[in-house]
């Protein structure tokens, strides 16, 4: 009776949420990423809006409705294995879910907001800079996560990779490689003079960029500021003894846009495994004197020799155009697609407009 007078009384689900070992409870109008978010668990999520995939997760049991076409960022093979998107997903019934990127065995970290001091800046290329800082309170991460950094007299955060191997147990000093972007605020910042001691805003960690446990080859494959997560990647598996092979192709336009290749040349000497690293220049005069490969770095990945790509993990950060150039390589010469892992730099991401 009541419910014919008021109508249908608003519907709850069950959601069982792995590998978090959570049951949760889910409103008909709240997206399961909503819910999660609510209920405390540390989910995987970046966009919100559907775009990004970070918040991908399979569906194992139940039924759900999707608020957005998944086939626009998710493989049909992807689809077809039960893969959603917890931000573009409302539960139709009790649901049991599997969030893969968060694998057993990863203790999902504390989100940490704190206070920090710029306590070191320097410049690694003509438009990279190095920034220290000091934080107030201690923050721990994974290698490949990122952190949102606010700086004085800009409103709103910016994302950028940890470019260091963790401390065990969390550390105080945090180093972040920041891309200058013409036009750009935090890049004026920057370039103001007015950047060492300066207080600054962090909150982190984010992300699940971050090394697969796995025998598999790695392919790294880095553009421009992405060496941050990678160098962090490779010098966290270098404490961990990982003999993993790995190949890393870095890419980058002139040799004037090289960094960090002292420390990629200290990681292959302490490697255990096969390592080889190339970098690749794009835009290098065909006067200059450079002997290494030229060409987009996207175009190595079918070249290189050094390991077969149907059998290897790959990891990739840097720009938009340089991964969306490389997924159909990588699943084209056989990588499976859920071993394909990567960090896109969009404008609001790990770089700034
Ligand atoms: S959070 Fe980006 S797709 Fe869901």
């Amino acid at each position: 009776m009541l419910k014919r007078l008021f109508g249908k009384s608003p519907k709850t689900h069950t959601l069982q949420v792995e590998p978090f070992g959570a049951n949760i409870t889910v409103g008909a109008k709240e997206t399961i990423l909503m819910a999660a978010l609510k209920a405390g668990l540390p989910y995987p999520f970046e966009c919100q809006v559907g775009s990004c995939t970070s918040c991908k997760t399979r569906l194992v049991e139940g039924k759900i409705k999707a608020l957005t076409d998944f086939a626009y960022v998710l493989e049909m093979d992807e689809i077809k294995d039960g893969y959603i998107l917890a931000c573009q997903s409302l539960a139709r019934s009790d649901l049991k879910l599997r969030v893969e990127s968060v694998e057993d065995g990863v203790a999902p970290l504390t989100v940490v907001t704190t206070n920090g001091t710029i306590s070191s800046v320097r410049n690694l290329t003509h438009d990279i800079y190095e920034l220290g800082i000091t934080l107030d309170e201690t923050m721990d991460y994974l290698a490949g996560q990122y952190a949102n950094l606010r700086v004085p007299g800009v409103v709103d955060g910016r994302s950028y990779s940890f470019a260091e191997a963790p401390s065990v147990g969390g550390t105080r000093g945090l180093v972040f490689h920041i891309r200058l972007i013409p036009g750009g605020e935090v890049s004026a910042w920057l370039e103001s003079g007015n950047v060492l001691g300066a207080s600054v805003v962090i909150d982190g960690p984010h992300g699940v960029f971050w090394l697969r446990h796995s025998d598999a080859p790695i392919l790294c494959i880095a553009g421009g500021s992405g060496m941050a997560p990678i160098k962090a990647i490779l010098e966290k598996a270098i404490q961990d003894k990982i003999p993993r092979q790995v190949v890393y192709l870095f890419g980058a336009r002139t040799q004037g846009d090289l960094y960090a290749l002292e420390e990629i040349s200290a990681v292959e000497s302490k490697w255990t495994g096969k390592f080889a690293f190339s970098p690749i220049l794009s835009d290098e005069a065909e006067t200059s004197e450079w002997r290494g490969d030229r060409g987009m770095v996207t175009e190595w990945i079918a070249k290189q020799s050094g390991l077969e790509l149907g059998k290897c993990h790959a990891y990739l950060c840097g720009p938009p155009a340089m991964i969306d150039a490389a997924l159909p390589i990588l699943k084209e010469a056989g990588t499976h697609s859920k071993n394909i892992h990567f960090d896109k730099f969009t404008d609001r991401s790990h770089t700034e407009n």
